[in-house]
C-alpha cells in the first residue's frame, strides 16, 4: 500500500466483520483540575456517546502541553491535575477499551508536526484569533506574551491532524467557543497541503506542452508580467519549486478552477486531512450564581463533590430574582435550579416544579432539596467510580500510558507521510541508491541499500 492508504489498526479485522471503514473523532481537555457537571454536560457526556456509536473510532486526550502556554511559570499543578482529569474521564464513562485515551506528551509527534504547521502559518492568522485577542486584552494575571501562547492553534492544529487519514473522515466534537480554533485549523491544512500536496508532473516540461507551461505562467500573478514571459518561462524550466511556491500564494482551488482541464499536468494530494467541526447541541448549565461554571467563580459542582457540599452549595443557589418572598408567583424559565432540574430530574418532578414555581405552590427550599436529591442520585455512580479509582492512581497511569502508545502508532503514520511530503527524504534516498548502482562498486566493497526512511 502507498504511504497516505494505510489502514489504521484493526481495520482488517473490521473489514472482515463488513464493517465499513469509521470516522475519527479527535478531542481533548487541558489539565485544569477536577471536572464539573458544566464538562460532563458540555463535552463529557457527548465523547461518551460517541465512543459508544459504532460509526466512529475515538481519540481523546489529555492537553498537558496546552497547560504551558498559559501557564508556564508554575508546573506543580500538572502532573496531578493530569492524572485528575485522566481520573474524570473514566469516571464519566470513557472507556479505554473502546477509545483511545492518551496523554499530548507521551506523543512527542505532536511537537514535530507542531513545528512543521507553524513554519507555514502566517502570524496575521493568529493574531486574529478572536480567544487570543480576548485573552490578551482581559486576562492580566498571567503573562501571555509569548511564542507559545500566540501558536497555541497551530499545536491544537498538529493534534487534531495527527489523527486524520486521506480517506477517513475527521471530526472534532467541540463547544461553540472552540469553533473558531477549528476553522483556523482548516485554513492551516488547506495551506500545507497546497506547498507539500501538490505536485507539477515532468510532462509539463517537454516540448510539445510549451503552450500549457506559458498558460501556467499567465495564470500566476506573481509570474504573469507583461512582457517577462520569455524569462519566466526560462526561470520556472530551472526552478520547477517556482510554481508551487506561487500555487500557494494564489490558492490551488484558483489556480486549478482557471486551469481547466490542464490541470492534468498536476497532480494534488491531501497529505493532512481537513476535519470538521461537530457542535453538538449542549444545554446550559449555569453555575449556583447564574453565570457561566467555572471552578475560578467558585459556582460549579465537581464530579467528585460530597453529599454534605451538594447540598450545602445548592442551598444558596440564585434562583428567579424576581420572586422574593415565598408567597410570590416565580418564573423557572430564568431560574439555574430548574435549569439543573432539567438534567436531573424526572419529567413528573419537572412539572412539579415547573406547576409549584408559577402558582407560588412551592417554595424554593423545597423545590432545591428535590433538585439536590436527584443531582446527588446522578452523581453517585459516577462519584463511586472516581473514588474506586483514586484508591489506585497506578491503573490511571497504566491506561494512558497504554492509550499513548496506541495513539503513538497512528501519529508515527501520519508523521511519516508528512516528513515525505515536505522533504521526499525516500527520494532523495532512491536516487542515491541508483547512482550507487550506476557505478557498480566491487564486489563485497561499500555497496549499502537505501533504507527507507521511517521509525
Ligand atoms: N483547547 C482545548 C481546551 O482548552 C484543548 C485542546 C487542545 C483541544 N488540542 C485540542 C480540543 C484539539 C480539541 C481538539 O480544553
Ligand atoms: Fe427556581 Fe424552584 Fe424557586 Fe421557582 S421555585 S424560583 S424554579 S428554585
Amino acid at each position: 500500500m502507498p504511504l497516505g492508504e494505510q489502514a489504521p489498526p484493526g481495520e482488517s479485522s473490521r473489514k472482515a466483520r463488513g464493517s465499513a471503514r469509521r470516522k475519527r473523532v479527535l478531542s481533548g481537555m487541558r489539565p485544569t483540575g477536577r471536572l464539573h457537571i458544566g464538562h460532563y454536560f458540555g463535552a463529557l457526556q457527548n465523547w461518551v456517546k460517541l465512543q459508544d456509536d459504532p460509526q466512529y473510532e475515538c481519540f481523546y486526550f489529555v492537553a498537558d502541553w496546552h497547560a504551558l502556554t498559559s501557564d508556564y511559570a508554575d508546573t506543580s499543578a500538572i502532573a496531578q491535575n493530569t492524572v485528575e482529569i485522566a481520573t474524570d474521564f473514566l469516571a464519566s464513562g470513557l472507556d479505554p477499551a473502546k477509545s483511545v485515551l492518551f496523554q499530548q506528551s507521551q506523543v512527542p509527534e505532536h511537537a514535530e508536526l507542531h513545528l512543521l504547521l507553524s513554519m507555514v502559518t502566517p502570524l496575521g492568522w493568529l493574531e486574529r484569533v478572536p480567544t487570543y485577542k480576548e485573552a490578551m486584552e482581559n486576562i492580566k494575571d498571567k503573562d501571555l506574551h509569548t511564542y507559545g501562547f500566540l501558536g497555541y492553534p497551530v499545536l491544537q492544529t498538529g493534534d487534531i491532524v495527527m489523527y486524520g487519514e486521506p480517506r477517513t473522515e475527521l471530526v472534532v466534537p467541540v463547544g461553540e467557543d472552540q469553533v473558531s480554533h477549528v476553522e483556523l485549523t482548516r485554513e492551516i491544512v488547506r495551506r500545507f497541503n497546497e506547498f507539500y500536496g501538490f505536485e507539477v508532473k515532468d510532462e509539463l516540461f517537454s516540448e510539445n506542452n510549451a503552450a500549457v507551461l506559458e498558460k501556467v505562467i499567465c495564470i500566476l500573478p506573481s509570474l504573469g508580467t507583461q512582457g517577462a514571459e520569455g524569462k519566466n518561462l526560462e526561470a520556472v524550466r530551472n526552478d520547477r519549486g517556482l510554481i508551487r511556491k506561487y500555487v500557494a500564494e494564489m490558492g490551488l482551488k484558483n489556480f486549478f478552477k482557471e486551469l481547466g482541464k490542464d490541470k492534468r499536468f498536476f497532480r494534488s494530494v491531501s497529505v493532512l486531512r481537513e476535519p470538521d467541526v461537530m457542535l453538538t447541541a449542549t444545554p446550559r448549565i449555569p453555575g449556583t450564581d447564574g453565570r457561566k461554571m467555572s471552578k475560578s467563580y467558585g459556582n460549579a459542582i465537581t464530579l467528585s463533590e460530597s453529599d454534605e457540599d451538594i447540598r450545602a452549595k445548592t442551598k444558596v443557589m440564585m434562583t428567579d430574582p424576581a420572586r422574593k418572598r415565598r408567597t410570590d408567583p416565580g418564573n423557572p424559565d430564568v431560574c439555574p435550579v430548574f435549569d439543573w432540574h432539567k438534567l436531573f430530574s424526572s419529567k413528573e418532578t419537572q412539572e412539579w416544579s415547573a406547576q409549584g414555581c408559577r402558582t407560588a405552590g412551592i417554595g424554593c427550599i423545597e423545590c432545591k432539596a428535590a433538585m439536590a436529591d436527584n443531582l446527588i442520585r446522578w452523581i453517585e455512580p459516577i462519584r463511586a467510580r472516581r473514588q474506586e479509582l483514586e484508591a489506585h492512581p497506578q491503573r490511571v497511569w497504566e491506561i494512558l500510558d497504554d492509550g499513548s502508545a496506541k495513539a503513538r502508532r497512528t501519529a508515527k503514520r501520519t508523521m511519516r507521510r508528512v516528513r515525505e511530503a515536505v522533504f521526499n527524504w525516500d527520494r532523495a534516498r532512491k536516487s542515491a541508491a541508483d547512482s550507487a548502482a550506476a557505478t557498480k562498486p566491487p564486489a563485497g566493497g561499500l555497496a549499502m541499500k537505501a533504507r527507507p526512511q521511517g521509525n
